[in-house]
């Protein structure tokens, strides 16, 4: 049986993020450049059934899948993958899994790398799923990690596709009618999304007024992005930025680091700059003036490393 490869892209929330928890709209790109991927291969020598995991980003060397806890996300991968097959256990096989997406950024790596197994896995087993079901199982998957997803990060990675997002309503794609290039930086703060969803949460209980009102006026950025993007406006998408990152601020979502990464690209000559993700740390993302000249991005890119930023990704939306 020969060995079977598969990846996933990071993605990056463009605007809408936490709203989208309250079922207002988001937007959400896959970034190419950073990746996840699983390669399974038949071990002939092992018993049978005992699947094999080596994960070095989380420390697994070799280990037999049925150790892991059961909510440990790579075994709750395997388990869903095993019984969408209806299989009681998958072959003897070894699978590898590694990713250059940054971890607990907001760059989407728990969710890449499930969907990066779960393909590897189904299809070494000769029995592809289908994306719908790859998605509702990185669906699941992402409940560990987030405690209450809104699945906008595991659909724009298993379909791979820029996506505007409803909670609970079927996916819808969006057309990039003219490219426009982002500098994403990392702040270095890791950020656990589910600290910043139940403080935001907690907030929202206790200010329902304020916060359904900052809710629906990002809902109302996010459409008019929309509009822009598939426009061939994005010149428009600056000043949406800055709004959204208002906001954001305003619901205790950003950070110091995360502030200063703003201002730092601002500064640089970025048209907006926002947090993105779950704030309090991760990543933002700053717009390229679509007119600018191709050094743009650099420049952009190393101010935001002076200014503290531990890593940056160029991506070009088309
Ligand atoms: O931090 P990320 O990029 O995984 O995204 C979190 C996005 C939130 O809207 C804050 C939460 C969610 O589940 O949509």
């Amino acid at each position: 049986m020969p060995a079977f490869r598969a990846t996933a892209p990071g993605k990056i929330i463009l605007f809408g993020e936490h709203a989208v928890v309250y079922g207002q709209p988001a937007l959400a790109v896959p970034v190419p450049a950073v990746r996840a991927q699983a390669v399974i291969s038949a071990a002939p020598n092992l018993p049978a059934g005992e699947l094999r995991l080596t994960a070095p980003a989380v420390g697994l060397e070799d280990v037999v899948w049925s150790q892991l806890a059961p909510e440990h996300p790579l075994r709750r991968a395997v388990d869903l993958t095993l019984a969408a097959l209806q299989r009681s256990r998958p072959l003897a096989a070894r699978m590898r899994v590694t990713s250059s997406i940054p971890v607990a950024a907001g760059l989407g790596s728990g969710a890449a790398v499930t969907v990066a197994v779960v393909r590897a896995l189904s299809g070494f087993l000769g029995a592809p799923l289908p994306s719908e079901q790859v998605n509702a199982i990185a669906y699941e998957v992402e409940k560990i990690h987030h405690g209450t997803p809104s699945g906008i990060d595991n659909t724009v990675v298993t379909y791979a596709m820029p996506v505007y997002f409803v909670r609970g309503r079927p996916v819808q794609t969006f057309r990039v009618a003219r490219p426009f290039t982002l500098v994403i930086a990392d702040t270095g703060v890791p950020a656990p999304t589910a600290q910043a969803v139940a403080d935001v949460r907690r907030a929202a209980e206790a200010h329902p007024q304020t916060y359904e009102d900052l809710f629906a006026r990002i809902g109302a950025l996010v459409e008019q992005a929309r509009q822009a993007i598939e426009e061939g406006a994005p010149e428009r998408l600056g000043a949406l930025m800055d709004a959204n990152h208002r906001l954001l601020q305003q619901m205790g979502v950003s950070c110091p680091a995360l502030d200063r990464l703003v201002a730092a690209a601002k500064a640089a000559g970025a048209a907006g700059a926002k947090l993105s993700g779950g704030g309090r740390g991760g990543n933002m993302i700053a717009l390229v003036p679509p007119q600018a000249s191709p050094r743009r991005a650099a420049d952009i890119a190393a101010a935001l490393q002076s200014a503290g930023a531990t890593r940056t990704i160029v991506t070009t939306l088309r």
